[in-house]
């Protein structure tokens, strides 16, 4: 198999012009796709904005909601009435009122364990992509949102854990969180996560920095080891650029 692309760096000024482009680019895979759409949404506070933006006008006219079907790359292991929940977050900002029912798929958390979650959910997607193995030639999803922790975790797949070496199963349980908060999650695994057209990081204020410049360092953390089989765009605001490559300042 080919080895996946370098990340492409895009800069933008602030968090705000980040969520336009971000929203472009959500609207451009669907735009190239005239079938079955599957976006896979991340957790957090990055992209809260963008859902915002998609749960409005213009943008929620523009999209065709009968044909996009909605995933989510990690979940904190609580029940969906909990705020943490990351599905949770993402329908109450944009997809509750706007998606069919059956187009959103959240991965259960009122299971036994994390790991039972893991098992319903891959097959879930298995179902859903008709198939137990992945072919690079047909990727699970158009489009992938990431973000990164400070740690340098994606999804839930923090830095040491076993779950980032997991090359056959589509999600795993992770027991125990490496930063807050400190639920045991769920999360889909580098292989599954790859399986798209575009991974699109988001990555923006000055928290951001330090991570940021660990991995433009190359520091081989989940989230930079984390690549689409097409292509990886990091959208980064200047706020989380490091100084030496701030530019113009
Ligand atoms: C989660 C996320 C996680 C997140 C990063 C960045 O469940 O917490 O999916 O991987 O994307 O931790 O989080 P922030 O956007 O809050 O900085």
């Amino acid at each position: 198999m080919a080895a996946a692309e370098e990340p492409k760096l895009i800069v933008v000024a602030d968090a705000e012009a980040l969520a336009q482009a971000a929203a472009q680019r959500v609207m451009a895979r669907i735009a190239a796709n005239p079938g079955r759409i599957a976006i896979c949404l991340t957790g957090g506070s990055s992209p809260k904005k963008l859902y915002e933006l998609l749960g409005s006008a213009p943008w929620r006219g523009k999209l065709p909601w009968d044909r996009v079907h909605w995933f989510i790359g990690d979940e904190r292991f609580v029940l969906d009435s909990d705020p943490l929940n990351n599905m949770t977050v993402a329908r109450a900002t944009f997809l509750d009122h706007n998606a069919p029912a059956g187009h959103i798929h959240p991965i259960p958390t009122a299971v036994e364990n994390p790991e039972a979650g893991a098992e319903a959910y891959a097959r879930e997607l298995q179902a859903f992509y008709g198939s137990e193995s992945l072919d690079p030639a047909r990727p699970l999803f158009d489009l992938v949102l990431m973000g990164a922790g400070p740690d340098g975790h994606t999804a839930s797949l923090f830095p040491g854990y076993p779950a980032v070496e997991e090359t056959a199963r589509w999600v795993v349980g992770v027991p125990k969180a490496n930063v807050a908060p400190f639920v045991p999650r769920v999360s889909l695994t580098l292989p599954a996560l790859a399986s798209c057209r575009e991974m699109l990081f988001e990555i923006a204020g000055h928290d951001k920095r330090p991570i940021l410049t660990r991995l433009l360092n190359g520091e081989n953390l989940p989230a930079l080891r984390a690549r689409s089989e097409g292509e990886t765009v990091w959208l980064v605001d200047r706020a989380a650029l490091p100084e030496g490559i701030r530019g113009g300042r």
